[in-house]
């Protein structure tokens, strides 16, 4: 059987997404567009090139590992791939070139469509689909089983405006066969580009046979040229990941308000409630619920966890059992193990928290190392930044914090002390003992009747 090569064509700016940023860098389900279509493409060859162009360097920055050609002017779909000749040179086999905005193709699709090129004898296959809008799309001419041509919307007759067949720029080429036709494309079209399309006619009028397959599902060679339909594919991601996780025993209550990233694994019998998004490579166990409103981004998660509304959750790992939120905020390398509980508008930052520990209102806590069951009460603040640098505060085994008290770092707090509440705590505390660090108070009995007598003051007047 003849060699498979891929290359994808990704060097166009992408005028119609009006944006600064290559089409091909654009994200939908979680990824750049070009992620897509290159993993789709590595299912079929190891030999994988890429046209770049606009933004190039971006493109080699996403993907180090990427062997690329490079198209520094950008005159038409037939002009990036004559750039590839030379890496080319000599090669007798197969070239299955997609371009790079057609992010839902799948590799099934495209072993079926290398099959059918093969089996007809083609010197070229085209990968089609009848859509029901076709505005703007090339429109495949067909004599019989073969294609004869294919037409770009702006330079189409009426007659062939009526063609709902359309080529999706995926195609197969007998890599020879192409680079010579190649050499005959002219740009004289309505875009003064040079079309990778005209190979086909040119093949046609060389007696070569040019196959058109279509695919079984039109949705997948949908090209994206506009933010609308960028958000219509990124939908059509979203939904299938929903899909798989609900097949795998996941229960996702509401699909359309849900946003979970590709990359993203979730355990069975978790339930993720109405407008919750989960982003990055987040691992999350089993029995897990989620409620509305939450954000998790790049974290671990154990079983048996509640995320309640409104929580952020990033860069995070939390064990088995924990509890988070309502409003509550963890980020960059927070660690809560088995069985913690944060509640309430808790913001936590860099820090560990032990065993059955409980932050249940209003605290932060940040660059802290806490141990097993501690009680941090209502309105603790670990005051890590004194103007110019970050300080840790370790607090130990089973110690209680006092409601509202401030832990000045550097400081520890040993083994089972404890922090009377109101505490400004700047020195470090001794395991078993009780710090009391405020001003202490003093009730002068008659004060406000003797002010009265003195004054004429009326209590509650001004
Ligand atoms: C192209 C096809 C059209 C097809 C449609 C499917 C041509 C002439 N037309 O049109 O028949 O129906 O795709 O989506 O091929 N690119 C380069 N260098 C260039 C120009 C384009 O690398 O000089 C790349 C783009 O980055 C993109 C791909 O080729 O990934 C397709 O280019 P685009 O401009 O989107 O082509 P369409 O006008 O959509
Ligand atoms: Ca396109």
């Amino acid at each position: 059987m003849r060699e498979l090569r891929v290359l994808i064509l990704a060097a166009g700016k992408g005028t119609r997404m009006k944006s600064r940023k290559a089409k091909v860098l654009h994200h939908a389900g979680g990824a750049p567009l070009i992620h897509h279509v290159l993993a789709a493409a590595q299912k079929l060859s190891p030999d994988v090139w890429i046209v770049a162009g606009h933004q190039a360097e971006k493109l080699r920055e996403i993907l180090p590992d990427g062997k690329f050609v490079l198209q520094n002017e950008q005159l038409g779909t037939g002009h990036a791939v004559m750039q590839a000749r030379e890496p080319f040179d000599g090669y007798t086999g197969d070239l299955l070139i997609l371009p790079g905005d057609v992010p839902l193709i799948s590799a099934e699709t495209l072993q079926h469509f290398v099959r059918f090129h093969r089996d007809g004898g083609y010197s070229a296959s085209v990968l089609s689909a009848d859509v029901g809008n076709p505005a703007g799309y090339g429109r495949i001419v067909r004599r019989g089983d073969e294609v004869s041509a294919i037409v770009e919307h702006q330079d189409a007759t009426p007659e062939i405006l009526q063609i709902s067949e359309i080529n999706s720029s995926i195609y197969v080429f007998h890599a020879p066969a192409l680079f010579e036709a190649l050499t005959k494309v002219r740009n004289a079209n309505a875009q003064l580009e040079y079309y990778l399309t005209d190979v086909i006619g040119i093949l046609e009028a060389q007696q070569k046979k040019v196959g058109g397959f279509k695919a079984a599902q039109s949705e997948e060679v949908l090209g994206i040229n506009t933010r609308k339909e960028l958000v219509a594919i990124d939908r059509a991601m979203r939904r299938r990941k929903c899909d798989q996780l609900m097949a795998d025993g996941v229960t996702i209550v509401d699909p359309e308000s849900t946003f979970i990233d590709a990359a993203v694994e979730i355990g069975p019998d978790t339930v993720i409630h109405p407008s919750v998004q989960i982003y990055g490579r987040t691992v999350i166990g089993d029995d897990v619920t989620i409620h509305s409103f939450s954000r998790i981004s790049n974290s671990k998660i154990g079983s048996n966890v509640s995320i309640l509304d409104g929580s952020v959750v990033v860069d995070s790992t939390l064990g088995n059992d924990v509890s988070v939120g309502p409003y509550a905020h963890l980020r960059m390398h927070t660690k809560l193990e088995d069985g913690v509980k944060v509640g309430n508008f808790v913001e936590i930052k860099k820090s560990t928290l032990g065993e059955g520990t409980k932050a249940m209102h209003l605290a932060y806590l940040g660059d802290a190392t806490i141990g097993k069951k501690v009680n941090i009460g209502a309105g603790t603040i670990t005051c890590n930044y004194d103007g110019v640098n970050k300080h840790p505060t370790i607090i130990e085994d089973g110690v209680f914090i006092g409601s509202d008290s401030q832990l000045v770092a550097p400081v520890r707090i040993g083994r089972d002390a404890y922090v009377g509440a109101g505490s400004s705590i700047t020195e470090d505390v001794p395991s078993e003992s009780l710090a009391v660090a405020r001003g202490r108070q003093v009730n002068k009995v008659g004060w406000v009747r003797d002010r009265k007598k003195k004054e004429k003051f009326q209590p509650g007047q001004s």
